[in-house]
């Protein structure tokens, strides 16, 4: 689909192998999610309007660009997204920023809400939703349908890595959301887990179990 991007840079796909090692620890997983959330944000970010105004340098006055247009914010869905918010914001620091908490039921994998802060006027902004794992959707898919709820019409979902069946499903759900994918893995196992993925990323960045 073409409101779909996955990542090209190797930048980009070196963090994400770092990532996938079960060998990476806490600090230096936390510290790649985070750059790689800064790196997926600039190439999310390719589309923002400019307009030219007025600067004047130590040599000529001259008619530049500047970033015009809605506000930006960012909703991570908890706990995992969280670890991409640093990240984005080092790129765009007058961010507002919100929470969606979703945790997948260990049995049915379905999503389950348990918290939710928006902006104020998030309707009006431009809302980067970042979230490591895409794996069967279900989040996905319901943090986007809260915010549609809230009346938000540009969602930028952001995910490290995707597996297909989840993909399709957020695909399917919101047509109209642009999706960015730092790799696109091979399926999900039988726990609901991407293969080859790189685990439980909340667990990872956390340091939980
Ligand atoms: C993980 C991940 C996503 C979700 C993806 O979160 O961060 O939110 O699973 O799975 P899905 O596409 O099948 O819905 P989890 O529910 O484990 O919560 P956590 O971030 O608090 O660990
Ligand atoms: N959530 C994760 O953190 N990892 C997966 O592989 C699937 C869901």
């Amino acid at each position: 689909m073409n409101n779909t991007f996955i990542m090209e840079h190797p930048l980009v796909k070196h963090k994400i192998t770092l990532l996938r090692d079960e060998n990476t620890g806490t600090k230096d997983f936390r510290t790649l999610v985070s750059e790689i959330g800064s790196l997926m944000c600039y190439e999310a970010l390719r589309d923002l309007p400019t307009e030219l105004v007025k600067v004047k340098s130590p040599v000529a006055e001259s008619m530049q660009p500047m970033l015009a247009g809605k506000k930006l914010a960012v909703i991570p869905i908890l706990r995992a997204g969280l670890g991409m918010v640093d990240g984005i914001l080092a790129l765009c620091p007058s961010a507002k920023v919100g929470h969606i908490g979703l945790y997948r039921d260990e049995v049915t994998h379905e999503p389950h809400e348990y918290f939710s802060k928006l902006p104020d006027q998030i309707d009006r902004r431009i809302v980067i939703v970042p979230d490591p794992m895409l794996a069967t959707g279900g989040s996905a898919v319901d943090a986007v349908n809260l915010l549609k709820a809230k009346g938000c019409k540009d969602i930028k979902f952001m995910c490290i890595i995707a597996a297909p069946e989840g993909l399709k499903r957020l695909q399917e759900a919101h047509p109209d959301i642009q999706i960015y994918v730092g790799c696109l893995d091979e399926r999900l196992n039988e726990n609901a887990y991407i293969v080859p993925g790189l685990g439980d990323a909340g667990d990872r960045i956390f340091g939980t179990k």
